[in-house]
């Protein structure tokens, strides 16, 4: 579990403000779910025999002997959240964001506490929308300046096209058991198409010899998969299809996608999702088809740190600089004026006393572009200084209100004073 330090902040803003944007420019909704569910909703939502229910939960007993567990991810949520408050007539597009947990090997790119942005679509079947969310990441992709994702795809059919599968690919199995390992093992009777995702180097050449799930797609399913594909193709959205991939999650059919970049090691995917049309009503509501994935902030801002200088909007604009008792006090009142009258300002005003030098250093170190200068001879004479900090230019001697004006142009861009002053965002 990682703090997230002020210095990284930056690109995470960045990053969520981005996605915000784009959710809400393809007319997603925001949704705030809780962190704790009992622990049966994920249990019955993303499968008894998979890791994240077997082995990664964090689960505990509360006070009245309820089992709640730390939301591992955020889709059982929200199903419930769409079931408990009668959400699901007609369609829905929501978004939701925050803290994930899983008790998984802490590595490069994998966490306990770990970071998601997600989306989910109710009531909607048809495959433009599964296009929709994949060209909603894509568009996500380009705002950031990330560039390499590839985007894998495949398709799981529907439930009796998954038997048909699961059938023939225990047939295939069951003649290299002597190759599987102790989990496959186990799983070749509870869940062999979790065997598929095995990341044991040992089983690499048995995973890619199996047969593919895209032999058995139905009718529908195949339908499904070729609109999805005639949208991509119609969108230059290339992708490759991948039919080993089968998601670490149950509640999977037809649609399933993920978005891999090769420069983050062994946790490459940035996003995954698909489509999740028994959930709901596996869930006690209503049959309502659905769609959606997640993408793993931290993961992404490893990939912007990349592309990117950290972005320096968080530093001031201007310090304040107040020398002798006087001026501290009615320096915190002129703070609070430019404030009122240059909104965008970013303003520190030094505190914790100290020397005019020492709070020149403190100005320095802040990263602002300039000091303003309030001291006893200001004070008497209604003016401030200002001293740029990184630009070599005289010092001004100005009136509270020049100043504020030439605040203004500073941080908003020249409007009035064009030649006096340069912009700095
Ligand atoms: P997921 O594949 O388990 O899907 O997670 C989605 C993304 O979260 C991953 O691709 C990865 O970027 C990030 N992620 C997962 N585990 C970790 C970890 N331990 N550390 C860092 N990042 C991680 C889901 O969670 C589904 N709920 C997605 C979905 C939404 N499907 C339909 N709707």
């Amino acid at each position: 579990m990682n703090d997230i330090l002020p210095d990284e902040t930056p690109y995470w803003q960045r990053l969520e403000d981005s996605v915000r944007n784009v959710l809400g420019r393809y007319g997603y909704a925001e949704i705030r779910l809780p962190l704790l569910e009992k622990t049966e909703l994920f249990s019955r939502s993303i499968g008894e025999v998979t890791d994240i229910v077997e082995k990664e939960m964090y689960t505990f007993a509360d006070r009245n002997g309820d089992s709640l567990t730390l939301r591992p991810e955020g889709t059982a949520g929200c199903v419930r959240a769409g079931i408990q408050n009668g959400l699901f007539r007609g369609q829905h597009r929501v978004w939701y964001q925050g803290p994930m947990f899983r008790h998984e090997r802490p590595q490069k790119g994998r966490y306990r506490q770990f970071h998601q942005i997600g989306v989910e679509v109710y009531g909607i079947e048809t495959p433009d929308v599964d296009a929709e969310i994949i060209l909603m990441g894509k568009r996500v992709w380009q705002e950031l300046g990330i560039s390499g994702l590839t985007l894998e795809l495949n398709s799981l059919g529907s439930g009796n096209a998954r038997a048909a599968y699961r059938e023939e690919l225990v047939g295939y199995l069951s003649q290299n058991a002597e190759r599987l390992d102790e989990d496959s093992h186990r799983r070749l009777a509870s869940n062999p198409l979790r065997i598929l995702d095995s990341k044991n180097p040992e089983l690499e050449d048995i995973i890619a010899g199996a047969p593919s799930i895209l032999d058995f797609l139905d009718e529908e399913s195949s339908a499904h998969f070729e609109g999805l594909k005639t949208i991509l193709d119609a969108t230059g959205t290339s992708y490759v299809l991948n039919p080993r991939m089968v998601r670490g999650l149950d509640y999977y059919g037809k649609t399933v996608f993920e978005w891999t970049s090769n420069r983050l090691g062994a946790q490459g995917t940035v996003c995954a999702g698909g489509r999740y049309d028994g959930l709901v009503q596996q869930l006690g509501g209503r049959n309502v088809p659905a769609v959606g994935f997640a993408m793993g902030l931290e993961r992404l801002v490893a990939l912007m740190a990349e592309a990117i200088a950290s972005p320096r909007h968080h530093l001031p604009h201007a310090y304040l600089v107040t020398v002798g008792e006087r001026a501290a006090t009615h320096g915190q009142r002129l703070a609070e004026t430019l404030r009122d009258a240059v909104p965008t300002l970013r303003l520190l005003t030094n505190a914790g006393g100290g020397s005019f030098k020492s709070q020149m250093r403190r100005a320095d170190k802040s990263g602002a572009q300039l000091a303003l200068i309030l001291g006893d001879d200001e004070l008497s004479r209604q003016e401030l200084g200002i001293k740029y900090l990184r630009r070599d230019r005289p010092q001004l001697a100005l009136s509270v209100q020049n100043a504020t004006e030439h605040l203004a142009a500073l941080v908003n861009g020249p409007t009035t004073n064009k030649e006096r002053t340069g912009s700095v965002q």
